[in-house]
């Protein structure tokens, strides 16, 4: 088909949007309510284009093309409603945006500046409501929202959880968990998705700063932090940089000028949930164990089979995931090694994850101290090292500390959809041939796709696996699993769509482009490994060697397993 665009003929085929064409032309039309990959919903009109053969304004997110339209998406009738309806949104939204977290990154914001919003031209009551703060991991602001909808659609639709929706009408009409009760008091998994899509302030990550700079600032402490594979290329976007910047040495850096006293790698506590998990598997499948294992690195994925396949606990693997290992052996290990009382150790989790907050908080997580005592989101880092007064395009690059500080790519790649299964594999190799993989890099499960799936023929062993990305994605397997029909041997499990790198606590706005890029850089990292198996760490052989005995041993289960629980209690 073709249709004319201002004035250019545009082609286009049957059952585009008028959106889709203009994106493709170049043609910017703002959006609020719309997400790409999903059906339309109309419901902001920000998008509206006047469409010149019924003289009617449209929605082009819903609007369809037909030949021979002629769509005007610039004319003073369109930019006059688009700022109408700005102002209409602003009349109902709380004039904080000098204290509001997303003030500089919200689409609102953005949009008022755009089209010269500099009054309060419709003046009235605006709606009142409580700031949910009872969520460890999530901020629920209701004044601030815009009604788009977006975290509603992402919780229902990629999701499957539906911790939130619509209630009430016409100006009482809110976005809120059933009741409206707090989040925390429902089966919310804290993935943070809706906070990733939120256009606005109205949801957050609950903040940590307070009590990290606190604990910064206390003399009796020892304040170390990890970082976590997928922030290293993500953090470099706050400061302006292209979406999949490596800057692993320059987080180093900056975290030392923070103040934290040591600087680790969770990937090495990667590394080192590899050797478990890996070994549990080949445990289950010699010896008789619940069969397909589910991996359990990502807490909103735990959450959620806690909450609605609490009867598969048992196929989850019993590992701890990687920052939290990392913490229980820099409570013991390392403690002891540089004479400190765990006590006095103070371990905060850099992560691309909102819900390892509530993870942190699990009392199945730690002794008689918590493995980790804070998590901060890559964001939140942003935050403090602009307050430390820091250039971070002037750092040096910085390495970790030593012994938790070195990592291979198997350790890497734990921050992209496929990589724990990657991992796992090239150590499964491993251990049943006495031989690494000829070539480590193992595409069919690479990528941003929901769901991946392989036959591997390692040795006589044939493992059928499967990644998956997206909660939606998990329960026709789960379903499966329940009917006795799952093919699998083992899968593994992210609650975010494309894994780590798009977790609830990375830079925004979370494009697909840059998702694809920040996923690149973790393969690059990989690619330039001098080791790309998580049993060639050496600093990981020493720990067993020194400290831990066997892989599965006593030791490790004390501190490197833990166990799930059925959650009613949310
Ligand atoms: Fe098109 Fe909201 S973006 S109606």
């Amino acid at each position: 088909m073709n249709i004319t665009l201002n004035g250019q003929t545009c082609w286009a085929k049957p059952g585009e949007t008028v959106l889709d064409v203009a994106r493709r032309e170049g043609m910017n039309i703002p959006t609020l309510c719309h997400l790409s990959a999903f059906s339309p919903t109309g419901s902001c009109r920000i998008c509206t284009v006047e469409v010149e053969h019924c003289g009617t304004l449209v929605p082009a997110c819903a609007y369809p093309i037909s030949e021979g339209m002629v769509v005007r998406t610039n004319s003073p009738r369109v930019r006059r409603a688009r700022k109408t309806i700005i102002e209409l949104l602003v009349a109902n939204h709380p004039p904080d945006c000098l204290f509001c977290v997303r003030s500089g990154s919200c689409e609102l914001q953005k949009l008022t500046q755009e089209y010269g919003v500099r009054t309060h031209r419709y003046q009235g009551e605006r709606r009142r409501a409580r700031i949910d703060i009872a969520s460890p991991a999530i901020e629920r602001d209701p004044e601030k929202c815009i009604l788009c909808g977006r975290c509603v659609r992402i919780c229902h639709e990629t999701q499957h959880v539906g911790a939130i929706d619509f209630v009430h009408r016409g100006f009482r009409s809110a976005v809120a968990p059933a009741l409206e009760r707090s989040l925390n008091t429902v089966p919310c998994v804290d993935c943070g998705q809706c906070v990733v899509n939120c256009p606005v302030g109205a949801l957050t990550e609950k903040s940590s700063q307070k009590p990290v700079w606190e604990a910064i600032n206390n003399p009796d402490l020892v304040v170390v932090a990890q970082v976590a594979p997928a922030v290293r290329v993500a953090l470099a976007e706050e400061f302006g940089a292209e979406a999949g910047t490596v800057a692993t040495g320059r987080t180093v850096a900056a975290l030392r000028r923070i103040g934290f006293a040591r600087v680790f790698d969770t990937n090495f506590g990667a590394d080192l949930t590899i050797i478990e998990e890996a070994t549990e598997l080949l445990h289950r499948l010699t010896h008789g164990g619940s069969i397909p294992m589910l991996t359990s690195c990502s807490p909103g994925w735990v959450k959620f089979i806690e909450h609605l396949y609490p009867d598969l606990l048992g196929n989850l693997s019993s590992c701890k995931s990687p920052h939290e290992m990392e913490g229980a052996l820099l409570k013991t290990y390392y403690a002891n090694k540089i004479g400190v009382d765990p006590s006095r150790m103070f371990v905060v989790s850099v992560m691309p994850c909102t819900a390892k907050k509530y993870e942190a908080q699990r009392p199945e997580l730690g002794g008689d101290y918590p493995d980790v005592d804070a998590v901060i989101t890559t964001r939140e880092l942003a935050r403090m090292i602009r307050v430390a007064g820091i250039d971070f395009h002037k750092l040096p690059n910085e390495g970790f500390d030593d012994p938790m500080g070195e990592s291979t790519g198997a350790g890497a790649i734990f921050g992209a959809s496929g990589g724990v299964m990657e991992a796992a594999l090239r150590t499964a190799h491993f251990y049943l041939t006495g031989n690494d993989m000829p070539s480590p890099s193992y595409a069919p499960i690479r990528g941003l796709e929901g769901v991946k799936q392989a036959e591997v023929r390692i040795g006589d062993t044939t493992l059928r696996v499967a990644a998956v990305s997206g909660l939606k994605n998990i329960k026709p397997m789960l379903d499966a699993i329940r009917d006795g029909n799952s093919p699998f041997h083992f899968i593994e499990v992210m609650a975010c769509p494309g894994g780590c790198v798009n977790g609830g606590g990375q830079p925004l706005p979370a494009t697909p482009e840059k998702l694809i890029k920040r996923t690149e850089s973790i393969y690059q990292i990989d690619r330039e490994s001098p080791r790309r198996n998580s049993h060639r760490n050496e600093s990981v052989q020493k720990l067993y060697a020194e400290f831990l005995g066997e892989p599965g041993g006593h030791l490790s289960h004390e501190l490197l397993h833990t166990h799930f629980v059925e959650r009613d209690d949310f």
